[in-house]
């Protein structure tokens, strides 16, 4: 009889934030912990890949310890591992794919390595005694996922089943926030900061271009945009950039919201599913979130976006993921490498 996977350890190192987790196969998070390096790459307004992978390398061991340690749990309790493999920063995925090769070697347990997107796309279905889906949200739907590496919008017939119905062309949506952050000099992690200082700006100070905007895309682009701020913030005083940094916030932020949600909304329309997933580190954007609640109500489309902790990188999406594929057969070798780039459609057609 095929084994069968009740409880994953799950490993996350695929950029800056280290990451372990505990995860039972229904999605319900027993531990989740998560060790950003914001302080460390927030002089150099950018992640460093030398030191992000040096950084895993010292805290990801003592983070599995720790889950264990606060689950009294053992390595005996694992029925296997889970590490992201593919994409992200190759120094920084190699701490976890061979931590991860490793643990599975001296335990005499299976692993597989997992591509990061797909932990996202899934990341709404975890569970904890404070977060749960809306019930009956169920595949398919289309879902949109937004974070630093990656815009795309896939439609999604079942687990390991993603159709990519469009991508971006330049820079991804967290890209853009993070640039500008970096431009009106607002610093590191730098969508979260324009996000709090747009609360107080207005939406409509300037005009920002939204690309494609007439077209019947599911593209994305944001390079334009980012060469329209440069354009307007330097030409100003460090003063006059001082005062209108929440308006500059607010009317780029509208930018993007306005370019996610107008494929977004398009897609859902176009395939007559009527639910949507906004996931991936600038799904906890506030006007995003508010945009997409505020939408999917009016035209009685059900939404799952993750809470905060399940938005940015985190190890329990990866081992959710992962159990799933585990409990299907599928393993991983101990010749795993980790892949900078994955198109997760690519290799799904491939798998399948
Ligand atoms: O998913 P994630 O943690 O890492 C990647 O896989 O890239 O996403 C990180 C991205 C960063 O670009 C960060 O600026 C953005 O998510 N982000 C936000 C917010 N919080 C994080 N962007 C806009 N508003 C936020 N509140
Ligand atoms: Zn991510």
């Amino acid at each position: 009889m095929a084994q069968k996977f009740s409880r994953v350890l799950a490993i996350e190192t695929s950029c800056d934030d280290t990451s372990v987790s505990l995860v039972l196969a229904d999605g319900h998070v027993e531990k989740s912990l998560v060790l950003n390096q914001n302080q460390v790459h927030a002089p150099f307004a950018g992640v460093v890949p030398e030191i992000a992978s040096r950084s895993h390398s010292s805290y990801l061991v003592p983070l599995i310890e720790q889950s264990l340690n606060e689950t009294n749990l053992s390595f005996k309790d694992i029925d296997g591992l889970v590490v992201t493999a593919r994409p992200g920063l190759l120094g920084s995925l190699m701490v976890g794919v061979v931590t991860a090769k490793s643990l599975a070697l001296t335990l005499s347990k299976p692993f597989i390595g997992v591509n990061h997107l797909e932990g996202h796309i899934w990341a709404p279905f975890l569970k904890d005694e404070s977060y749960q889906i809306a019930e009956g949200f169920k595949a398919p739907f289309i879902a949109l996922t937004v974070s630093g590496g990656h815009t795309s919008l896939y439609l999604v017939e079942a687990f390991g089943e993603y159709t990519l119905l469009g991508q971006t062309v330049d820079d991804a949506a967290g890209e853009a926030f993070d640039k500008f952050a970096k431009l009106v000099g607002l610093g590191y992690p730098g969508g979260v900061l324009v996000d709090q200082m747009a609360k107080v700006g207005r939406t409509d100070a300037y005009d920002f271009p939204r690309a494609f905007a007439k077209e019947e895309t599911f593209q994305f682009s944001f390079s334009g945009l980012k060469t329209a701020a440069q354009r307007v913030v330097e030409k100003m005083s460090e003063d006059e950039l001082h005062r209108a940094l929440p308006d500059l916030c607010a009317s780029y932020q509208e930018a993007i919201v306005d370019s996610l949600m107008s494929r977004a909304s398009r897609s859902v329309l176009r395939t007559g599913l009527k639910r949507l997933v906004v996931t991936g580190g600038v799904s906890a954007n506030s006007r995003l979130r508010f945009k997409a609640e505020t939408w999917a109500k009016e035209n009685k489309v059900l939404l799952a976006i993750p809470p905060l902790r399940y938005c940015s990188d985190n190890a329990a999406m990866i081992g959710y993921a992962g159990i799933q594929r585990l409990n299907r057969g599928e393993r991983s070798s101990q010749d795993l490498g980790p892949a900078p780039r994955a198109p997760l459609h690519e290799e799904m057609r491939e798998l399948k």
